[in-house]
């Protein structure tokens, strides 16, 4: 496919995998992916914070890392590279077990932080499996949330894990075992 070069006003078209599903998406050189997927697909999930890369609210993943997407020009971006944002976490009408989680547990009150908060314990979680309590809060602490106080949200994560993770190994410590 033919790529117009990204100038001063004109839009290159970059293909993308978002949510697994191949897009198009014209991008302008000045362009952050916080923008590209607000503005130009429509996925409004991804919040606008601080715009500053202080707060977390936008978060997704560019090939299963959590990135912030208010920082990060669109045209950096490699041509089919992956992203993945809050909208496609949930499996068709399934939650995700970390949705489940945080919906059950009180993970969330005003929801803005929510979705940079989901995606970027969904990379945790791919990482580490089995997360203590402390590496939670450390994973977390980039996503600032004004509501909560933390502590169900964290609570949540450790809860979703096992379902997400799947059976321990034999010999495993328990989780409760294993937080700090
Ligand atoms: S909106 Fe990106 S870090 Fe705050
Ligand atoms: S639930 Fe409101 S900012 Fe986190």
């Amino acid at each position: 496919m033919e790529h117009a070069p990204a100038t001063g006003r004109t839009r290159a078209l970059r293909r993308l995998l978002v949510n697994g599903e191949p897009v198009d998406v014209p991008v302008a050189p000045h362009e952050t992916l916080l923008e590209v997927l607000r503005e130009g697909l429509g996925l409004t999930g991804t919040k606008h914070g601080c715009e500053l890369g202080e707060c977390g609210a936008c978060a997704v993943l560019v090939d299963g890392v959590p990135v912030l997407a208010c920082l990060t020009l669109a045209v950096e971006l490699a041509e089919h590279q992956r992203v993945d944002t809050i909208e496609g976490l949930a499996d068709g009408a399934r939650l995700h077990p970390l949705q489940e989680a945080f919906a059950a547990l009180g993970g969330l009150q005003c929801g803005y932080c929510t979705p940079g908060m989901l995606m970027t314990a969904k990379a945790l979680l791919a990482r580490e499996p089995r997360p203590t309590a402390a590496q939670v809060r450390e994973a977390l602490a980039g996503n600032l949330c004004r509501c909560t106080g933390y502590g169900p949200i964290v609570e949540a994560v450790l809860a979703a894990a096992p379902h997400v993770a799947g059976p321990a190994p034999l010999g495993a410590p328990a989780a409760a075992e294993a937080r700090p």
